[in-house]
């Protein structure tokens, strides 16, 4: 696909529901006494892999239309283990989160994933999920994996990484132990599952670094606004950040000050950003975000901040190619376990359309100039993530891109280019069908 550059991105777009709590809605949702309706469900490829885990497991959901379902919940003690393999296709969330579940619940699951899921770390749940007393068998560390549930103890279990799948995992086992069940978080990680946990009922307590939980007994959440997606409004923030004289606003999106690290590091570069209309949905923050071009300098991301905008570094990557002097981004490791390896990805990706950046161990370094990158080939990896700073590469570069394998977007935003195409009239030039 090709993507021209635009003079200037313009316009007033939402996007859909949080990956993430969409995920939570559903499998929360499937533990509850009695139904859900979720509202501004984000559907895409990984949310419709955890709908059809839940079915597997014995939940019925019915779809009302493209983001409103309703989960039948079975309560905490109601799923069935299904004859076959759960399949969590490349939803990292799914499979973390919903191992927890299913190391307190009776029978023996099997999950399983695609290709790039089955590279990903999975010691990292199995161990705490085996000392609360479950069996989980991995396969060297990765999926496929089978898991036994059993009568669980609670523990007090410090994060070796901050992860919020990984607190997630431990905090819904957390449910089915005997006791209080307490995950330490040197580095604060997203905090849905808490604040979902919580809304249903469950006995959440929560201290600087630290949270537990208590045993369960029945959760209940009539219904559940989801919020527009962060991470998916993000791409388009950017373009608008360094396009020069855009303007433009993404409505109704998540603000979880966990999730919204790269409002802050840009607005340190210089960005222009204003919020409106700041609410509550679905019991977290959000609100409408405005950014108008401006001329970005430089900044500096330290370990301590990268959980606030792990999914968003390859998009800072970009901006920062565009901002005056040096960015840093120090102790993001991570970013190599995650759908791709996304440190080699973007280092390589920009430098291909001409920017100046290089690798490190646990990040990179980018000597930005403040002018439109030249363009070029930008391959996705099949990642979702590069797919779109190769978009967004494309609007606001010299050349435009020819983007390889844009269809990873559809893992978190299959809508993803009509929202671009919206601001960006005319940049897409979709190959002919075949
Ligand atoms: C997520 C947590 C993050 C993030 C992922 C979604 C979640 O992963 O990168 O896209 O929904 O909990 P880690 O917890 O592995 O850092």
């Amino acid at each position: 696909m090709r993507i021209d550059p635009v003079p200037a991105l313009e316009g007033h777009v939402a996007v859909p529901g949080d990956k993430s709590i969409s995920h939570r809605a559903v499998l929360v949702g499937a533990l509850c006494e009695g139904d859900v309706r979720v509202s501004g469900f984000g559907r895409s490829a990984d949310t419709e892999a955890t709908i059809g885990a839940v079915r597997a497991l014995g939940v019925e959901v019915e779809e009302h239309d493209v983001d409103t379902l309703t989960v039948h919940g079975v309560g905490l003690r109601g799923l069935r283990a299904p004859a076959g393999p759960i399949d969590c296709v490349n939803a990292g969330t799914l499979m973390r989160l919903v191992a927890g579940i299913l190391a307190g619940q009776r029978g023996r699951f099997e999950l399983v994933g695609d290709g790039s899921l089955s590279t990903r770390p999975m010691k990292r749940i199995a161990e705490p999920l085996r000392r609360m007393g479950a069996l989980v068998e991995t396969t060297d560390g990765h999926a496929p994996l089978v898991i036994e549930g059993a009568a669980l103890r609670p523990i007090d279990y410090e994060l070796p990484v901050p992860s919020a799948q990984v607190k997630s995992a431990v905090l819904l086992a957390g449910l089915f132990a005997d006791g209080k069940t307490t995950v330490v978080e040197p580095i604060p990680t997203r905090d849905h599952t808490e604040r979902l946990l919580e809304r249903a009922g469950a006995r959440v307590t929560r201290r600087p670094t630290s949270v537990s939980i208590d045993a369960g007994d029945g959760l209940e959440l009539d219904e559940l606004e989801v919020a527009g997606d962060f991470s998916s409004a993000a791409p388009f923030l950017v373009a608008a950040a360094i396009v020069p004289g855009s303007t433009l606003t993404v409505h109704g999106v998540g603000l979880n000050p966990r999730r919204t690290g790269l409002l802050d590091v840009l607005e340190r570069m210089g960005a222009r950003i204003s919020i409106y209309n700041r609410r509550l949905v679905g019991g977290e923050p959000a609100g409408d975000i405005e950014m108008r071009t401006s001329e970005l300098v430089g900044a500096t991301v330290s370990a301590a901040e990268v959980p606030s905008l792990i999914d968003e570094l390859p998009l800072l990557a970009l901006a920062a190619c565009h901002a005056r002097g040096e960015t840093v981004v120090r102790g993001a490791g991570e970013l190599r376990l995650k759908e791709s390896d996304r440190i080699e990805g973007v280092v390589d990706e920009l430098k291909r359309i001409g920017g100046h950046i290089r690798a490190t161990r646990d990040g990179f370094r980018v000597r930005g100039v403040p002018t439109r990158l030249r363009g070029g080939i930008v391959d996705s990896r099949g990642d979702h993530r590069l797919a779109m700073i190769g978009a967004v590469a494309g609007v606001s570069s010299q050349e435009g891109v020819e983007l390889r394998g844009p269809d990873a977007v559809s893992v978190s935003f299959p809508g993803f280019f009509e929202v671009l195409g919206q601001l960006a009239p005319g940049a897409l030039h979709y190959p002919p069908a075949t």
